[in-house]
């Protein structure tokens, strides 16, 4: 069998403008280049078979935060942002129980956790505000206030965030496989703070 991965390029005419999204990639990414530059050759996490899961729901109720559904979070909150990844979280009786004016928005990826049919097939009436803006009247007579139609929000609202800060994020992520990975043997299953030194490795 051929050493070369199986391709096949749908439009050539768009390498030159990938290789300049490339370029000012690489400079707004300087803690991931500094992984290829340190590791490229090396590969330390070759083999590794890596599944990672940040254990926010954990960690927020262990910072004093409420932790409680969204039957009865439905009532109370003002401001709703999902961020699970996964389908039906806030549902059509969450709608009928939210306060006049609650703002709903999802951060999450792909468009599923909020519903949004439901919303357009149940509210007497829906108004655009400005893009992505959208204020839907209840038959209750409240209103609901839907940020970028339920899609990610920081993209539909805002510019995302910046590769600088995905670059951080990925580059702590790695750092920290490499350390997992390398000394097995200082981390028996459980939950551990890696040590200081991974965070100031790259500085
Ligand atoms: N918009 C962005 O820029 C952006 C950035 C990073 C991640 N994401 C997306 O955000 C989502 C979450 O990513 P993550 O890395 O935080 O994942 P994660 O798995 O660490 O967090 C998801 C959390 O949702 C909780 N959860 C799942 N189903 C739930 C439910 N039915 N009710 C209540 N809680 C529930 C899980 O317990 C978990 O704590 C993913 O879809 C991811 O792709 C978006």
């Amino acid at each position: 069998m051929s050493d070369k991965l199986n391709y096949k390029v749908a439009d050539i005419s768009l390498a030159d403008w990938g290789r300049k999204a490339i370029d000012i990639a690489e400079n707004e990414m300087p803690g991931l280049m500094k992984m290829k530059e340190m590791y490229g050759q090396s590969k330390p996490l070759k083999g590794a078979r890596i599944a990672g899961c940040l254990h926010m729901t954990l960690q927020t109720a262990m910072e004093g935060y409420e932790v409680t559904t969204m039957d009865e979070a439905s009532k109370e909150g003002n401001i709703f942002v999902t961020t699970t990844g996964c389908e039906d979280i806030i549902v059509g009786h969450h709608f009928e129980s939210m306060k006049d004016d609650a703002i709903v928005c999802n951060i999450g990826h792909f468009d599923c956790e909020i519903d949004i049919s439901w919303l357009n097939k149940n509210a007497a009436e829906k108004i655009n505000i400005k893009p992505q803006v959208d204020r839907y009247r209840m038959k209750s007579g409240r209103h609901i206030i839907l940020l970028a139609e339920g899609r990610l929000v920081n993209l539909g609202c805002a510019m995302g965030h910046p590769s600088f800060v995905m670059s951080n994020s990925f580059t702590n992520q790695v750092l920290a496989q490499i350390e997992l990975w390398k000394n097995t043997d200082k981390y028996p299953i459980g939950v551990h703070f890696l040590p200081k030194k991974v965070d100031l490795l790259y500085k």
